[in-house]
């Protein structure tokens, strides 16, 4: 009698999005990011928010950046994704020039960092961070850029982090993200060391919604 055949691992993009479907409710559902999106807060939060992100997309784009040329972790870097840039403009734009010695890098997003950097090079944990951020912007950023642009009186200025000039079409370009999620072919322990890294990045998020969330109330 032949063995059954082993039941086809899940593809790894959906993996990730079934296994962090619950954390992505309770990144949403947040008091700051809730507050944020229905207006009850004022731009400065908006601008803090901003300056928590620099940091997270820094540690993410130099982790990427290093990869580019891994034969295996290269095709998920996208220049098209690269948000440092826009995230320096906005934060020009809403701190102004000398933004640098205004903004105020929360501990939450230091750790936020840190993890990204401490999991370099492992290809599944750089899946699972770039994957919870750049799909993320890709989706319920635009929801936020227009909640935004409603309540907080910005357009276009300072909401740079949401535009993605070189990417016409979000949901082409995420249907190809995650073609190349699941071209890794991680085996099971990468792909469960991915999961698990991806609902930490969820985790890391709320941290930093809970920490801003302190300094910014309705
Ligand atoms: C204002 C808060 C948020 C809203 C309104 C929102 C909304 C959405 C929506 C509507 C989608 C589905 C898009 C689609 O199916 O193409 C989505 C997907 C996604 N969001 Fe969010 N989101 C929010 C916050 C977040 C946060 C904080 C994160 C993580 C940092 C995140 C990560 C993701 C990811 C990774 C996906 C892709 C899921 C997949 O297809 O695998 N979102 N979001």
């Amino acid at each position: 009698m032949s063995a059954l055949p082993a039941d086809p691992a899940p593809a790894l993009s959906a993996l990730l999005r079934e296994g962090t479907r619950a954390d992505h409710t309770a990144a949403e559902t947040e008091p700051f990011v809730e507050h944020l999106m229905s207006g009850a807060l004022d731009r400065s939060a908006y601008a803090d928010l901003a300056a928590q992100q620099l940091v997270v997309y820094q540690a993410l784009e130099e982790v990427g950046a290093a990869m580019r040329d891994d034969a295996r972790g290269g095709p998920l870097v996208f220049d098209e994704l690269t948000r440092v840039p826009a995230i320096e403009r906005d934060l020009a734009f809403l701190y102004g020039e000398d933004w640098r010695d205004r903004i105020r890098i929360l501990p939450a997003a230091r750790e936020y960092a840190a993890r990204i950097r401490e999991t370099a090079p492992s290809v599944p944990h750089y899946a699972a961070h770039a994957y919870t951020r750049y799909l993320g912007d890709l989706s319920g950023g635009q929801i936020v850029r227009r909640m935004m642009e409603r309540h907080y009186g910005l357009d276009g200025a300072g909401l740079a982090f949401y535009a993605f000039p070189e990417i016409p079409r979000a949901k082409v370009f995420k249907d190809a993200y995650r073609e190349r999620l699941d071209a890794l072919l991680l085996d099971e322990a990468e792909a469960a060391a991915a999961l698990a890294e991806a609902r930490r990045a969820f985790r890391l998020n709320r941290a930093v919604f809970a920490a801003l969330g302190q300094a910014h109330r309705p």
